[in-house]
């Protein structure tokens, strides 16, 4: 759909490392890790293609050259590149664990039966798409997803709590138990968009009139944007990703945050949705489930493998990171991350 990164992967799929030959479900860090990651680092590091988002005002701020890898393999070994260390919002990637939490709360069923597991092929704000694939709450499927920003309002306001407060716990409690660390909301950011999110605020009231959220939108539309100025480094979400990767278990602290049998679910919602309306070019040449946020992070999950991470602000057309999607297809493909090629 993005005709802007045509040819964004280009000889990609063709870089594999000895890891290649890695048996199956092997639990060893594939070889060549640190290699691949400083390959990357080097090969990507001058490429100046894309423009930060600016829609959120905070976000045009942030320095255009962070650049950051991470990759965490089962042994919970950390592999980096660049810098690991500054925090950017983490934004949609956030949508990954909001979802992960109310299916671990509520089940598998609870988000396929309110929200929708559908692609929905268009921008991640869109409100047309809105109108697209509804249908009548309760009367057949609907046919959105939870990494949309419909989708994402709605499964936030799906955490159980009696107050704003206690589903804001939960929610930051959960991203904490997949970090690994105490995390905590970039304020300027969760100000800068709070004062901007008016579209947000439409869809949230979308969702309430056509029946996805039962009540109080604007908390809901108020906890999605504090779940998306919450500040995050390549590290943290490289842990995140890896703890997708290895079953919901957290492979440094050895926190099981979510049932191994409900991380599936997660990971088939971010394959086909995660880079919203690119997500099928991504899929193609990576075979990875992966998520962007408009902040510059991207995480991506080898299950079985690693979780690797890159944060770097410049974005394509679609709302994507150009050197993060680069490097992550790179990285994976020289070892052998792709889950959907046989060894
Ligand atoms: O709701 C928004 O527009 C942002 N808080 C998040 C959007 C986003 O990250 C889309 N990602 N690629």
């Amino acid at each position: 759909m993005n005709r802007s990164n045509r040819g964004l992967f280009a000889g990609a799929v063709a870089i594999c490392g000895m890891a290649c030959a890695a048996p199956v479900g092997e639990a060893q860090a594939p070889a060549g890790m640190q290699q691949a990651v400083d390959n990357a680092f080097a090969t990507f590091r001058t490429l100046k293609e894309g423009k930060n988002a600016d829609y959120i005002p905070a976000l045009a701020k942030v320095d255009p050259n962070l650049f950051g890898i991470a990759v965490v393999t089962a042994d919970g070994k950390v592999y980096i590149a660049g810098d690991v260390k500054t925090e950017v919002s983490i934004q949609s990637i956030s949508k990954v664990f909001t979802m992960a939490q109310v299916i671990q709360e509520q089940g598998l069923e609870a988000v396929e039966k309110t929200i929708g597991v559908d692609a929905t092929g268009a921008r991640f704000n869109s409100i047309i798409a809105v109108e697209a694939v509804r249908t009548v709450v309760g009367t057949g499927a609907p046919e959105m997803n939870p990494l949309v920003n419909p989708g994402a309002i709605s499964a936030t306001s799906m955490v159980r709590g009696a107050s704003s407060d206690e589903v804001w716990k939960k929610i930051i409690g959960f991203h904490n138990d997949a970090a690994g660390r105490q995390l905590s909301v970039l304020q300027d950011v969760y100000k800068s968009e709070s004062d901007t999110n008016q579209r947000n605020q439409a869809i949230g009231a979308l969702m309430l009139a056509y029946g996805y959220i039962k009540n109080n939108w604007q908390q809901a539309v108020d906890l999605y944007t504090r779940q998306c100025s919450i500040g995050v480094n390549a590290r943290d979400l490289a842990m995140m990703a890896a703890t997708l990767a290895f079953a919901g278990k957290n492979p440094v602290t050895g926190k099981q945050v979510m049932d191994s049998a409900k991380v599936p679910g997660v990971l088939a919602v971010m394959a086909t949705a995660g880079l919203y309306d690119d997500s099928g070019k991504w899929l193609y040449h990576t075979g990875l489930p992966a998520k962007s946020g408009v902040g510059g992070g991207i995480i991506a999950v080898s299950p079985g493998k690693f979780g690797i991470a890159v944060v770097s602000p410049p974005l394509d057309d679609a709302g994507n990171s150009v050197r993060a999607q680069r490097a992550i297809a790179a990285i994976s493909n020289a070892v052998g991350g792709n889950p959907l090629a046989a060894r």
